[in-house]
């Protein structure tokens, strides 16, 4: 009877653990509490910038097939759909040109910490389904093929400079010979609208086979930050397309503080509008992902309430390409970093780096101009709030709470105004104003219900300066 008892009662508890394994298995993101939540995503919100790190066959390829230009604007990332070639055709052009040198990874790291980035993504697989890792899932990798782990090199360098870092995974397999490409219409594959090369396929076994890789990125590189999943159609998604919540939840399991992106689904709940990259909505339930990803495009106001990363390239493909020479300025991209923070957001910024690991010089040069301006003024944009003005003529503003109920506002000035003063509508009473570089102070005074701050005779940065500005209380418009 006592026995009886007992296991009654182990019976009891292990229905109770079951239960609620199952509640997480329909809803990763329910046993979290929205407290609990912005403890995990503090530090990301506090970011603000990050580097994109697009890398994989496509880079040796550089936008050239048989000895032609792809084109010269556009993801050359893609270069296997473009030119509709079969896995190993894609494979035998591509692979001798993907020849990693020995630090690539440290020098990447060193270019994201130089350049202000506070974690880094890299394409642990992209559409083409070559894995960076060493996968003992699949002989299309960077173990079997060069004997290397590309990702291991990736994680260490990260860690050894500081910084966060993230996998972004594609869902889309151009390689796996089940990935079952008939089963959407939106999603490109090479072969669409051909019959499958090898008779009928079982998305079920490409699958395990996706559900495997990813267990082995979140089991053998210790803790991860980010999973930035990649990407899913209106016709093809969610549980039905990648068995997504499962996978979600095998990924919380082994890595609870993990942050995942919204790309396993494309349905208005989980942020999605349309099919275009700027398809976006303002909203998502957390069960869908933590963060929104505006894809080449700054969203026109913020998005109160949700998490959103812009991602953009620096010229115009993702991927490596010698024919793209459509360079952003170094100023365009920190008024674009500016932005962003003002609107709540984070900047993902790309960098395609060639076969050999190398990065382009222009992005360099570019990260590196960043990172000056970021070592004057980057207080103006790590762990700062949305804007409170709906629109500044002259620029752009970020404000952070200070202790005694004072607020900093960081007021970025993009284009002097002719009355060479910055005119705020605002009510609270002026504290202080100042160059955030230099410190030297200025003037700022209540006219009215307006702070009006006297602007020096030439602003000392031409990308953006920034006035400090400190006012009583929370701003009161
Ligand atoms: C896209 C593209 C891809 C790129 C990515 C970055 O969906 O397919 O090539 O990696 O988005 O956001």
């Amino acid at each position: 009877m006592r026995t009886q008892m007992g296991s009654l009662l182990i019976l009891a508890v292990v229905c109770m653990l079951n239960g609620g394994a199952a509640e997480q298995a329909t809803d990763p993101a329910q046993a979290e509490t929205p407290a609990q939540r912005d403890e995990r995503m503090q530090w990301w919100r506090e970011a603000r910038f990050g580097m994109f790190v697009h890398w994989g066959l496509y880079s040796g390829l550089g936008g050239t097939w048989e000895g032609k230009a792809v084109g010269t604007r556009g993801g050359m990332e893609w270069i296997q759909q473009y030119v509709k070639a079969d896995t190993d055709t894609y494979a035998q052009a591509a692979i001798p040109k993907f020849q990693p040198g020995p630090d690539f990874a440290r020098a990447w790291a060193r270019l994201a910490r130089e350049a202000g980035c506070r974690y880094v993504v890299l394409t642990s697989k992209h559409h083409e389904g070559f894995a960076l890792h060493d996968s003992a899932a699949s002989e299309y990798d960077a173990g079997s093929v060069l004997r290397r782990d590309l990702v291991k090199e990736f994680v260490d360098a990260c860690r050894a400079e500081g910084l966060r870092f993230g996998f972004y995974h594609s869902v889309i397999d151009w390689h796996h010979d089940q990935y079952a490409y008939g089963l959407s219409k939106q999603l490109p594959h090479p072969l669409k609208d051909k019959p499958y090369p090898n008779g009928e396929r079982d998305h079920g076994v490409y699958l395990d086979f996706l559900h495997r890789q990813v267990d082995e990125l979140i089991s053998n590189y210790g803790a991860v930050d980010i999973l930035w999943w990649d990407y899913s159609a209106q016709d093809f998604q969610g549980d039905a397309a990648w068995r997504a919540f499962d996978l979600m939840r095998k990924v919380r399991a082994k890595q609870p503080r993990i942050i995942m992106n919204n790309r396993l689904f494309r349905s208005p709940e989980a942020g999605w509008a349309s099919m275009g990259t700027d398809g976006y909505m303002p909203q998502l339930d957390p069960k869908y992902g933590d963060f929104i990803t505006p894809e080449q495009h700054i969203p026109a106001t913020g998005m109160p309430g949700v998490d959103w990363e812009t991602c953009m390239t620096i010229n115009t493909t993702w991927g490596y390409s010698e024919h793209d020479h459509a360079w952003k300025s170094a100023q365009t991209l920190i008024r674009n970093l500016v932005d962003i923070a003002s609107k709540g957001g984070n900047y993902l910024l790309n960098i395609g780096p060639k076969g050999d690991g190398s990065v382009p010089q222009e992005s360099v040069d570019a990260m590196r101009r960043i990172g000056v301006w970021m070592r004057k003024n980057g207080e103006s944009i790590y762990g700062t709030q949305a804007s409170p003005f709906e629109k500044l003529e002259w620029g752009r503003c970020t404000r952070k709470p200070l202790a005694n109920n004072i607020t900093r506002l960081y007021l970025h000035v993009f284009d002097r105004p002719s009355e060479a003063r910055l005119v705020l509508p605002l009510a609270n009473r002026p504290l202080k104003a100042f160059l955030l570089d230099g410190g030297s102070s200025l003037k700022a005074e209540a006219v009215g219900n307006a702070i009006v701050v006297p602007l020096p005779a030439a602003l000392p940065d031409a990308d953006a300066t920034v006035v400090a500005l400190e006012i009583e209380g929370a701003p009161r418009l």
